[in-house]
């Protein structure tokens, strides 16, 4: 038995996914079968998966791409990407009782009759798996793709077995294509059928969010604009934009990152006590958040473009100079904002979020600042290394919770001084963390559509962006603005000092 296997079945913590209920037999199509994301994440998940027995008994993966290929050759290149990109050690009984299960078809969508090949082949699997004729399909190709794909799809649909459908990011590139967008997938399948990912809503220290603030007595009463001074929420990527330059001149920082990710995290920290975890309870609570949300005013958004400088040592290249980028670009790499959320709970209490390539480190965290104690009965002097009591969550890397609190310097009279009391997932629960695919692919077998975007939830996010691109019309910054290896532009600074406030460093 191997180090992974013996830990998996002795740790009496690492229950977690083992506890969840098997999902129905079905079959698993994968359109972006010869793509970069089934290769770096959906293939690694799936055997994850399979490692930890929670595929069902009865299941089939079929790939899709217009590359020609066969099942061996399918095979053998998903077997590299697992050995290259798995979280698990490859234990080659998993992979081959995987692999007899997986299945590729060549084909375009776009010609006549493309469809029919994975029709034929879907048919054949269900007489001989008998995979009830469920499907989930999984659009990991460029959304151009997508109306064709789904038009097929819907067309096809069986009438018997139920059909499931995950779209990846990005879901739009403004309100006007998201609400097209959405108007398309429901033309075919109902709203519970569709599942928008999010990928941040997958990773377990994102979860943890809802677990700290429901799971505990002590957070949910000081959680509001009596308790809290403030919130900053950093997305910071020391990568630069790694040869994704077609995707990135037309996305930028604010769709890249605010609208998803950032928008999410924001909306779970701020988000009233569901009444229970179903996706509907959940996904009411963030949309109320999403409609609440605003930017007192344009100078409250404030926008980054790296130049040349240094991250972790290695001297890099400006963002004009990244290949395939203009160099004139006047896309952002990094935006900071003020955001308020207009509701009894936040009302006045800022949220500042800021998001950007090529910073200082890579960090994820959402910090909650909590007001300064009334009154220091220790004297100023004694005080001076006491910093507000902040509860930071580490979304990664590090992933856990940490509260600053002020505590007594050992030794005679009485200083006081900001330490830190943490806790480490690593450490608490001596596993390593699923990657956010497992579950959401895991999810989607299962039907649960709680981690997944709901589509008014997609069209309140493009609305704020929206609001957000129509302002930066009315001026051009001059671009870059801030070395790579730093944390952004001095105007993100000044957002925060302009209300006596400074963003955090640790
Ligand atoms: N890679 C990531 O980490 C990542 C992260 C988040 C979101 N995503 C999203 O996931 C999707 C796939 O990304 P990717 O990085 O895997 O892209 P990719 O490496 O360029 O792969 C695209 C895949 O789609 C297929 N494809 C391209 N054009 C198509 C068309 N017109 N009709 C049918 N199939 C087509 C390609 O296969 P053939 O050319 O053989 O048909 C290929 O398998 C995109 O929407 C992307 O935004 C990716």
């Amino acid at each position: 038995m191997t180090a992974t296997e013996h830990q998996q079945q002795t740790n009496p913590l690492e229950e977690g996914l083992l506890l969840r209920r098997t999902p129905d037999p079905c079959a698993l199509v994968i359109f972006g079968a010869s793509g970069d994301l089934t290769h770096k994440k959906l293939m690694p998940a799936l055997y994850a998966l399979m490692l930890r027995r929670l595929l069902p008994a009865r299941f089939a993966i079929v790939g899709v791409a217009r590359t020609d290929g066969d099942d061996d050759a399918f095979r053998s290149d998903m077997k590299d990407a697992v050995q290259k990109h798995a979280r698990d050690v490859f234990r080659k009984d998993v992979w081959d009782e995987l692999a007899q299960n997986m299945h590729y078809v060549a084909t375009d969508f776009a010609d006549d009759g493309g469809e029919n090949k994975l029709q034929d082949l879907l048919t054949k699997l269900d007489k001989e798996r008998d995979l009830g004729e469920n499907r989930v399909y999984y659009l990991a190709v460029p959304p151009a793709a997508f109306p064709t794909i789904v038009d097929e799809l819907g067309k096809r649909r069986s009438a018997s077995g139920w059909t499931r459908l995950i779209v990846e990011k990005p879901f739009g590139h403004d309100l006007e294509s998201a609400r097209e967008l959405n108007t398309m997938l429901r033309e075919h399948f109902e709203e519970n059928e569709i599942f928008r990912i999010d990928h941040y809503l997958g990773k377990e220290t994102v979860q943890n969010m809802n677990a700290l603030r429901f799971a505990n007595g002590i957070f949910e009463p000081i959680w509001n604009r009596q308790f809290i001074d403030h919130v900053q929420i950093t997305v910071a990527e020391s990568i630069g934009i790694e040869g994704r330059s077609g995707y990135y001149e037309s996305a930028g920082a604010i769709r890249d990152i605010f609208q998803n990710h950032l928008l999410q995290l924001l909306a779970l920290t701020a988000m009233e006590p569901p009444v229970d975890f179903t996706a509907e309870s959940v996904r009411n609570e963030k949309v109320k958040v999403l409609k609440a949300l605003h930017t007192p005013g344009p100078k409250s958004v404030v926008r980054g473009q790296y130049g040349r400088g240094y991250v972790e040592g290695e001297e890099v290249v400006a963002y004009r100079e990244e290949q395939g980028v203009a160099p004139d670009s006047m896309t952002e790499t990094f935006v900071a904002a003020k955001l308020y959320v207009d509701n009894w709970r936040w009302a006045d209490t800022p949220f500042y979020v800021r998001m950007g390539k090529r910073l200082a480190r890579r960090e994820t965290t959402i910090a909650i600042q909590f007001k300064r104690a009334p009154h220091p009965p220790f004297g100023e002097v004694a005080s001076e290394g006491l910093r507000p009591n902040v509860l930071l969550v580490h979304v990664q890397p590090d992933e856990g919770v940490s509260l600053a609190i002020g505590a007594k310097v050992p030794g005679q009279g009485m200083t006081i001084r900001t330490v830190h009391m943490d806790f480490l997932y690593g450490g608490a629960f001596r596993t390593s963390l699923p990657e956010a695919y497992e579950r959401l692919i895991l999810d989607t077998l299962l039907g649960d559509g709680t981690l997944f975007t709901r589509a008014d939830e997609v069209e309140e996010q493009w609305l704020l962006v929206d609001s957000i691109v129509a302002a930066w019309q009315r001026d051009r910054p001059s671009f870059p603005n801030y070395a790579a290896g730093t944390w952004g532009p001095p105007s993100a600074e000044d957002l925060l000092q302009r209300d006596g406030r400074s963003w955090r460093r640790n």
